[in-house]
């Protein structure tokens, strides 16, 4: 691939450090490093979480319109893109296609047993889910090329990319959503399905995957509106952790036994994790098996100090071992 040798592209990614995450617009935050939208998300305390309604207040700021977006240089880059680069990315997006849908539909049963304000933050976590699944709809339609009548006739036509590390933490999402649903104010239940969704799906491998691709449309001058578009998306997915983390620190606060569930969780996980039988070739996009899954265990470890929880040593070395799952949410 070029690297920045593109002198008509050159605009779309001059990156801009002096532009502010917290409150720029869609243009602006496509001119935002995302490494530096990785930390917004970490830029909070145990004793400073943003209020369900501040982070209520955040998203009227920050909310982009998903058809503002221009597609047209996306599609003549990804034409132009070598194929193994696109296989790898397609493999690692495509967990994203399926998995904003999937933490979209799977959000509502978490509404019953939540404190009043979260209810009214989660209404705008809802309608972010719903936009993350538009922008990969648009995204697989207009620059990929499938096409389809529904969103789902689109998840179809990539469902051939998707990992089969895909259907560990987010079937076990599935059967967590289900659980809830059936007994929504059991706290062991909520403890369980925030630990996969908020802290794990979202707080983990999305962040992660979101260094990855957007790290290589970025590095390689390529895909614009997906980089502006994925970037917004990693703002919003900032306060849909930092609204989960609060509520996880909520529940052990009220019940300190409950981190058996969150650890329980964490280990279901971390043993789904631990194998595949495919083998994803990051060096295509300029990564490798080892770079992957140091940034997931950085992100698992910052989230975890952020709530004040420590890991058994045994998780500790899972952590270590994992495969990189790619997926998110
Ligand atoms: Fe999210
Ligand atoms: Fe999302």
């Amino acid at each position: 691939m070029n690297v920045h040798t593109d002198p008509k592209k050159a605009g779309a990614f001059a990156l801009d450090p002096s532009i502010d995450v917290e409150t720029t617009d869609l243009e602006g935050i496509g001119h935002v490093d995302i490494d530096r939208v990785i930390e917004y998300v970490h830029d909070t305390s145990l004793d400073r979480f943003p209020s369900y309604l501040k982070l209520y207040e955040k998203y009227h700021h920050q909310r982009w319109n998903v058809y503002d977006l221009d597609f047209t240089q996306d599609r003549k880059d990804w034409l132009e893109m070598p194929e193994d680069s696109k296989e790898t990315f397609l493999q690692i997006a495509s967990g994203f296609h399926h998995g904003e849908r999937q933490v979209e539909v799977e959000l509502g049963p978490l509404f019953f047993g939540i404190p009043e304000d979260y209810k009214v933050f989660l209404t705008s976590h809802l309608e972010d889910e719903a936009r993350h699944t538009i922008f990969f709809d648009r995204f697989y339609r207009e620059v990929v090329g499938i096409e389809g009548d529904t969103i789902l006739d689109v998840l179809d036509g990539s469902y051939q990319y998707i990992s089969e590390t895909f259907v560990g933490p987010f079937g076990l999402l599935a059967y967590l959503t289900d659980d809830l649903r059936k007994d929504p104010y059991n706290t062991k239940i909520l403890m369980r399905y925030a630990t996969a969704y908020m802290l794990w799906i979202e707080g983990v491998l999305a962040l992660s995957v979101m260094k990855i691709t957007l790290g290589f449309a970025r590095d390689n001058n390529v895909l614009p509106a997906y980089y502006a578009g994925f970037t917004a998306t990693c703002r919003d997915e900032a306060r849909h952790v930092q609204g989960g983390m609060r509520f996880i620190r909520e529940l052990l606060d009220e019940d300190p036994s409950l981190v058996e569930e969150l650890h329980e969780t964490l280990r279901t996980l971390l043993i789904l994790s631990s194998t595949s039988s495919a083998y994803v070739l990051y060096e295509a996009i300029g990564w490798s098996e080892d770079a992957v899954r140091q940034v997931l265990g950085n992100q698992l470890r910052r989230k975890l100090r952020l709530i004040g929880v420590t890991i058994p040593d045994e998780l500790e070395e899972m952590v270590d071992k994992m495969d990189p799952v790619l997926a998110g949410g």
